[in-house]
């Protein structure tokens, strides 16, 4: 038996919408390709792998897959085409005249574990022409019209299976499917049922989910890691106590003599959470930003620098978990409306904000009541498919 995997990696990911193919898109460290070769190298019994790769691609493809799979496999890379059936057609041509079994698998599921090939294989070996690998349906499946939304009656989810990869196949038999079949298929198991031949199943495995969307990614890279990527941030700041300025703490205006000082409305509360969320998504701090050095923010109300900052986040892919902020001060006594502010606070972020007030017992800048001063803490949490890639 000689054993030849396809590995089809030739996917743009337009649903993922990163900034590079999906297959070359990292997960903890290795990208989506390195992670899918992984099993095969572990299988001992693979003769030849052929990686399809993107247009423009087949270098960085060949480097990674050479790098996983060393001396023990022959490899190829070779260009895939359009569409998913498209680039298997040009990995088949690539697979050795010597093959008796051709395993085709997809890159984007890059989690699949080596018992799934394991399984394919055998049930090649005892004599089936096509296997997949497939899953029970949990949810209750129903016809739907895209167009209109409406539903049919529930199908018999008994008759139903969800399909994955590897899906394997007696060289022979594919190599001829694929030559008497000139359409567009889901997979390659169609491409042999068109062709009269059966194709039988397999147990697949939860962990062998293909790769769609962002949250795809996010969820694997807490199988992957054991948690989230979490980033935590913290920031400080400080005002002086001013007469005939507004008291602007926590987004609010509080009656008073005086208020706080600052190139803008001096709200340390604000500050300290926007410093929090640039820290933990690694881009500087609030001077950096909106310091004196950009006249345009003078005056400017502190939650325009926390909406630019939650861009700025957005557009590199972190997304804000929870603030902690604290101020620091003798006045104003925020106790009474804590709850509220902390609400008002939540909604500009758009993630769990709670905020506590505390005096320093007479001592210090603050207890002098000299200024006010806030300390916070963000937790953020990267998506893995953002443009830039990870630091
Ligand atoms: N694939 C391929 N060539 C294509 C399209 C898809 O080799 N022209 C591969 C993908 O790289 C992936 C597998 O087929 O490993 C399954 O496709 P899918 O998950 O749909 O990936 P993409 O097509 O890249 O994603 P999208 O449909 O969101 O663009
Ligand atoms: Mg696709």
């Amino acid at each position: 038996m000689t054993l030849s995997v396809i590995v089809v990696a030739a996917g743009s990911g337009e649903r993922l919408g990163s900034a590079r193919p999906k297959a070359f898109v990292d997960l903890a460290g290795l990208t989506l390709l390195e992670r899918s070769l992984g099993p095969i190298v572990d299988l001992d019994s693979v003769d030849q792998v052929v990686v399809v790769a993107p247009s423009g691609w087949v270098e960085p493809a060949q480097q990674l897959a050479a790098h996983v799979l060393g001396d023990a496999i022959a490899l190829e890379v070779v260009e895939g085409g359009a569409t998913r059936t498209d680039s298997v057609r040009r990995g088949l041509e690539s697979v050795d005249d010597s093959a008796s079994i051709v395993l085709i698998h997809d890159a984007a599921r890059c989690m699949t574990p080596r018992e799934v090939f394991e399984r394919v294989i055998a049930a090649i070996e005892e004599g089936a022409q096509g296997v997949i690998p497939t899953l029970d349906v949990v949810d209750t499946m129903v016809p739907r019209d895209r167009d209109t939304g409406v539903t049919h009656a529930a199908l018999d989810r008994d008759g139903l299976a969800i399909t994955q990869t590897p899906q394997g196949f007696n060289a022979g038999a594919l190599r001829e499917a694929y030559a008497t079949f000139d359409g567009d298929a889901t997979d390659d198991a169609e491409v042999l049922r068109h062709a009269g031949l059966d194709v039988v199943s397999v147990e697949g495995h939860r962990d062998s989910v293909k790769i769609t969307y962002p949250d795809d990614l996010d969820a694997l890279h807490a199988v992957v890691v054991g948690a989230p990527n979490l980033r935590i941030g913290v920031g400080v700041d400080a005002h002086r106590f001013e007469t005939g300025t507004s008291m602007v703490v926590a987004g609010r205006v509080f009656e008073s003599s005086q208020g706080l000082s600052g190139h803008s409305d001096g709200d340390v509360v604000l500050h300290a959470i926007t410093d929090a969320l640039l820290g933990a998504a690694g881009l500087g701090d609030l001077g950096t930003h909106f310091g004196t050095s950009r006249p345009e923010f003078a005056g400017a109300p502190s939650p325009v620098f926390l909406d630019k900052t939650l861009e700025m986040l957005e557009q590199r892919g972190y997304r804000p978990q929870s603030v902690s902020v604290q101020y620091i001060g003798n006045e104003p006594r925020l106790g009474a409306v804590r709850g509220e502010l902390s609400d008002a606070l939540t909604a500009l972020v758009g993630a769990p904000v709670h905020l506590s007030a505390t005096t320093t017992d007479g001592m210090g800048l603050t207890g002098n009541g000299e200024g006010a001063a806030a300390i916070a803490q963000a937790l953020v949490v990267r998506h893995e498919s953002s443009a830039e890639p990870g630091k």
